[in-house]
């Protein structure tokens, strides 16, 4: 009878759902009035030794059954909004609980900039185009006055692909004469993209950078025109205070050249960007005629921007993908 009764209320322990359920259980098989107190209160009808072993058998199954109890009262703890497991490992929503917050991301600071430039430059008229990373020999350096055995080619330290002919660009400037083929003057364009050069790096030269290229062709385009659009733009970029200041350069597709340095406030000067007249020969290239039209070319580093703007020491940092630094932006 004793082992009737405990298998019972085993049973109806593990069917239990809730809490309450288990109160229920507990009171009906262990209360001070219920079954199992009556089996011992009992006892005492018995023999001796018939009071021991039913006494001791009734004791091991009030234990057997607290134990069970106290198992079954922590599952169903545990299945609640707040415990460890879900009824059944189906999930629970628990519609007040606060949320997770999601982790988005940003985008990277050469991509801020090449998009800020993109902005200046849009509000000044010009229209923003795409150009192939990898190049043809003769757009690189052919159709930009560097022939073949100009040392000018040692300049630009190439990465070559293995068919003939083909090249990563080393510089974003053979889009000048790709879209000056196939559009005509008046025109306004910036290039933005990656370039590369098998050089060493250094804190301020990478193998692969981006640059952006501008061109601004019409019949009587001028250096003065060109001072004024890349101060505005410099001005605009970094701030009112920054200092601008052209220094003679050597480019064999311009003539003259320029090296254009910027400095911020405090700050050292620092190269930004080579340019110039567009060369004569140049236009010929693209089937213009020089004594028509005249133009400026300009081709920034956006690295380089990006290292005034935001206080960067090394460019490398720029492509290392280390979270630390580019969660800063
Ligand atoms: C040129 O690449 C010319 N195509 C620029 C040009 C365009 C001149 C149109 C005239 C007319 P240069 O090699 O100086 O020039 O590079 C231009 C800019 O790109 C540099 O001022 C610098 O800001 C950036 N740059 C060049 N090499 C690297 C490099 N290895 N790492 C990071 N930035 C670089």
């Amino acid at each position: 009878m004793l082992n009737q009764l405990k298998q019972k209320a085993l049973s109806e322990i593990a069917q239990a759902q809730e809490l309450k359920d288990l109160d229920v259980v507990y009171r009906r098989y262990l209360g001070r009035k219920e079954k199992l107190a009556k089996i011992l209160h009992s006892l005492k009808d018995l023999s001796e030794q018939e009071r021991k072993e039913t006494g001791l058998a009734a004791n091991q199954a009030k234990r057997e059954l607290e134990e069970a109890i106290k198992d079954k009262r922590k599952e169903i703890q545990d299945a609640l909004p707040g415990g460890k497991t879900p009824p059944g490992g189906v999930n629970w929503i628990d519609v007040t609980a606060p949320g997770v917050r999601l982790k988005t991301g940003h985008l990277h600071p050469i991509t801020l900039v090449q998009r800020q430039v993109e902005d200046i430059f849009q509000s000044m008229g010009f229209s923003v185009i795409d150009g192939p990373e990898v190049e043809t020999e003769y757009y690189n350096f052919d159709a930009l006055n560097i022939p073949p055995d100009h040392p000018a080619r040692d300049l630009w330290d190439t990465f070559w692909l293995k068919d003939a002919n083909l090249l990563l660009r080393t510089h974003t400037s053979p889009m000048q004469a790709r879209y000056m083929e196939k559009n005509n003057p008046p025109l306004r364009i910036i290039v933005p993209g990656r370039c590369f050069r098998h050089e060493a790096t250094d804190a301020t030269h990478d193998a692969q950078f981006y640059q952006f290229e501008g061109l601004m062709v019409g019949e009587s385009v001028s250096v003065a025109n060109f001072k004024g659009i890349i101060e505005a733009f410099l001005k605009k970029f970094f701030g009112p205070e920054t200092e601008v200041r052209l220094r003679p350069g050597y480019f064999p597709f311009v003539e003259p050249g320029f090296e254009i340095d910027a400095k911020r406030k405090r700050g050292k000067w620092l190269e930004m960007m080579g340019a110039g007249m567009v060369h004569p020969k140049v236009f010929k290239a693209v089937g213009y005629n020089p004594k028509e039209v005249q133009g400026f070319a300009f081709g920034a580093g956006i690295d380089r921007l990006a290292m005034l703007k935001y206080k960067i020491d090394d460019i490398r940092l720029f492509y290392e993908n280390d979270l630390r630094f580019l969660k800063q932006f």
